[in-house]
């Protein structure tokens, strides 16, 4: 081809017309709300220069309503293709808030769903960055009809290679399904919102007055909703987060998660995890603190760190490989059992059972949360849900009890009757129907109401309950547990059983799928 011809120069002329459109004007206009443009945060997630566009030339096919200049609207507000991350193939989409508001038209659809179809067939990850007004007004149902197809992609890539969505700027009406059905949700501080209806509509049918930070920020879905599993100050720390996040999964369900070399100093002189479990039952402790000590050095990634911290769930490292960890949390609410933590503990662990990430279970729990507000809201069904995700999952999956297992909560967290590999407990373990308090209340009720002193005979009933029943020495003699461990061996021991479980196998009966309770 002659380098001055004209075939060559229509070429490049094409080129310049798509650079005027993604000029530092546009980019400038996302900045000044705080933003980064769609390409500039493919550029902060993917390696240097891995990332190779799609489509970027196709053009949209919104009719001229003369509702704005759209015939030059290379790329129909989406940039799609595939790079590299961590030397890691992984597909994206990143919607343009320049182009029409990043709003989803049938030709932005069909690019979407080009990709998700893509990382389905070739078993690698996706990323979703969501900035767009929803559905393009102009384009009516072909803009509903590409959303339900990218949702349906999404549902059958479920469980086949991870979906993570970042919430970058509006993400409005059903236009969240497609977050709500990927496995993590990022969002921005102030910059991103997520909602059914707008705060106009709510105003509207509910005559309430709320702001979009109210009604969907990042805040809002991290604390209350639960929607948001991570949220970041900025767009910068959220992508540098979805990388990390990527280390700690295999691509597809067929892969193992890779191994990564990390720092394992703590094997020399570290201090005993055992040192921050207080040896009173009733004083409570950060089970983080616990988890820092066994995992590699500066390993541990919490999700949905605000959501239900009665239960702390999030990815590390135990002698370079990924595992799961699902902790009770006795820092807040005693480390009870709700509907929120059984709902978010079961979420993860599905997850990690998916991509064949073992789990590790820290148990301190005393129970169910009791009372009318849970019974009313189905603490029975919402539990049911962790004891469900718990049995089914067929990936190697370990208990440590540090202090209390009482009642359901000890079948439920793992126990071995539902198939936890192996079940260790430290000395401070307390495994029993109930703890001493209920338990003495029944057992004793008689002596107790003729009692001179029932407060002091009570705490001697207790006393001896704990020494007699609930203490762990019991479950190791009748082969409930595995064994009674020295806290201080707590990693070592890990290291070794999980090694051992490197090759579980679990045939499952045939069958459609199991039917949750949700
Ligand atoms: C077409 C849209 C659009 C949309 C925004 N734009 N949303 N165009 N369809 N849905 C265009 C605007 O006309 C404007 O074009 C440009 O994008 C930027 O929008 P602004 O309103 O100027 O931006 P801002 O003030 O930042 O407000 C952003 C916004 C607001 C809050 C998102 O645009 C908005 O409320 N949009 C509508 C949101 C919505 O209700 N979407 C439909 C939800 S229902 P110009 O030419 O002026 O730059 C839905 C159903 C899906 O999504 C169902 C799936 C099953």
């Amino acid at each position: 081809m002659d380098p001055n011809g004209k075939i060559y120069k229509d070429f490049l002329n094409r080129i310049e017309r798509f650079k005027i459109q993604n000029g530092p004007e546009k980019i400038k206009k996302q900045h000044d709300k705080g933003k980064l443009h769609a390409r500039e945060r493919i550029a902060l997630l993917f390696d240097k220069d891995s990332f190779e566009e799609l489509d970027a030339f196709v053009t949209s096919a919104t009719p001229d309503t003369g509702l704005g200049k759209i015939d030059e609207a290379f790329g129909d507000g989406v940039v799609i293709g595939h790079g590299q991350i961590n030397g890691r193939l992984v597909y994206i989409y990143s919607q343009d808030f320049n182009v029409m508001g990043g709003s989803l038209g049938a030709v932005h659809a069909k690019k979407i769903i080009k990709v998700q179809d893509l990382a389905l067939r070739v078993g690698a990850p996706i990323i979703g960055l969501m900035d767009s007004g929803g559905a393009r007004i102009q384009e009516g149902v072909a803009s509903l009809s590409g959303y339900t197809s990218i949702f349906h992609r999404n549902i059958q890539s479920s469980g086949v290679i991870p979906q993570i969505s970042v919430i970058l700027g509006p993400a409005a009406g059903g236009a969240v399904y497609s977050p709500a059905l990927t496995d993590f949700v990022f969002m921005a501080k102030k910059t991103s919102y997520m909602f059914l209806t707008g705060p106009d509509v709510v105003k509207e049918v509910l005559n309430e007055d709320v702001s979009f930070e109210e009604l969907g920020g990042a805040e809002v879905h991290a604390r209350k909703s639960g929607v948001a599993n991570f949220i970041y100050e900025d767009e910068e720390n959220a992508l540098l987060g979805v990388k990390k996040l990527l280390s700690f999964f295999p691509s597809n369900n067929l892969e193992n998660p890779p191994y990564v070399e990390t720092s394992t100093n703590k094997d020399k002189n570290a201090e005993s995890p055992g040192t921050i479990v207080p040896d009173d039952p009733n004083k409570p402790y950060d089970v983080k603190k616990v988890i820092e000590l066994i995992v590699d050095q500066d390993s541990f990634f919490e999700s949905s760190e605000q959501f239900a911290p009665n239960i702390v769930t999030g990815f590390a490292r135990l002698n370079g490989i990924a595992i799961g960890i699902v902790a009770n949390q006795p820092k807040v609410l005693a480390g009870v059992i709700d509907i929120n933590s059984s709902v978010k503990g079961a979420r993860f662990i599905r997850f990690c059972d998916a991509f064949n990430i073992p789990i590790l279970t820290l148990e301190d729990v005393p129970g169910f949360l009791p009372g009318l507000d849970q019974e009313h809201n189905g603490i029975i069904k919402h539990g049911a849900k962790l004891l469900f995700a718990f049995s089914e999952a067929t990936v190697p999956k370990i208990t440590v009890i540090l202090r209390k297992a009482y009642g359901g909560a000890f079948c439920v967290m793992n126990s071995k009757n539902i198939g936890g590999d192996y079940s260790y407990a430290w000395p401070t373990a307390e495994i029993a129907v109930m703890g001493p308090e209920g338990a003495v209340s029944i057992l004793h009720k008689k002596e107790l109401q003729n009692a001179e002193d029932p407060k002091k005979l009570r705490k001697e009933f207790a006393a001896k309950y704990r020494q007699e029943i609930a203490n762990p020495y019991i479950a190791d003699e009748k082969g409930y547990i595995d064994e009674v461990i020295d806290p201080a061996n707590t990693r070592k021991k890990l290291i070794s059983a999980f090694k051992t479980l490197e090759n579980k196998h679990i045939e499952q009966p045939a069958r459609k799928h199991g039917n949750m309770p949700l």
